[in-house]
């Protein structure tokens, strides 16, 4: 496998070499940062939506950050349920910001400045995108 140019890309799959599935130490992470978020999720059958939601914010991500062929738009979508679901946009955001720090984590010295500044960008782009959206 050729490693990608992308660095967003890259750090996923170097992620992903070291770690089967990041869905624990992502939602431990939000949980030990944010401990409000604990509640939030549904008690029973949470570990699905919790996946799922992981899944499909990385697909949403990889998006952004590479084609742009509209997976990304999802995240303007969600934005409007999830203020129905109760969730402060400020939380919304940093979900985004606990997967860059869980993947630096496992990435240790291969978290590269070039990484560091595309993470950087991309989460500066999120975070606008998400706080002007007056849906
Ligand atoms: C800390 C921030 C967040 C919290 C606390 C949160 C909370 C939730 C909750 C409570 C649900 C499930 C509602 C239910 O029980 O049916 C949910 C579902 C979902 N969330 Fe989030 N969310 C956050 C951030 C995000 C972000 C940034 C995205 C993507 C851009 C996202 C995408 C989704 C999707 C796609 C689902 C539906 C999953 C499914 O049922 O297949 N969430 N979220």
């Amino acid at each position: 496998m050729t490693a990608s140019s992308n660095p967003i890309e890259r750090s996923f799959e170097i992620a992903a070499e070291r770690c089967e599935d990041l869905t624990p130490l992502v939602y431990r992470r939000l949980h030990g940062e944010h401990p409000e978020t604990i509640t939030m999720f549904r008690t029973e059958g949470s570990e699905l939506v919790k996946g799922s939601m992981l899944a499909l914010t990385i697909d949403a991500i990889l998006d952004f950050a590479g084609p742009r062929t509209g997976h990304f738009r999802m995240i303007e979508c969600e934005i409007s349920s999830h203020d129905a679901y109760g969730t402060p946009r400020n939380l919304f955001i940093a979900f985004f910001g606990v997967i860059a720090g869980t993947l630096r984590e496992l990435l240790g010295t291969d978290w590269s400045p070039e990484i560091d500044l595309a993470w950087r960008q991309m989460l500066g782009e999120i975070e606008m995108m998400v706080s002007q959206c007056t849906t």
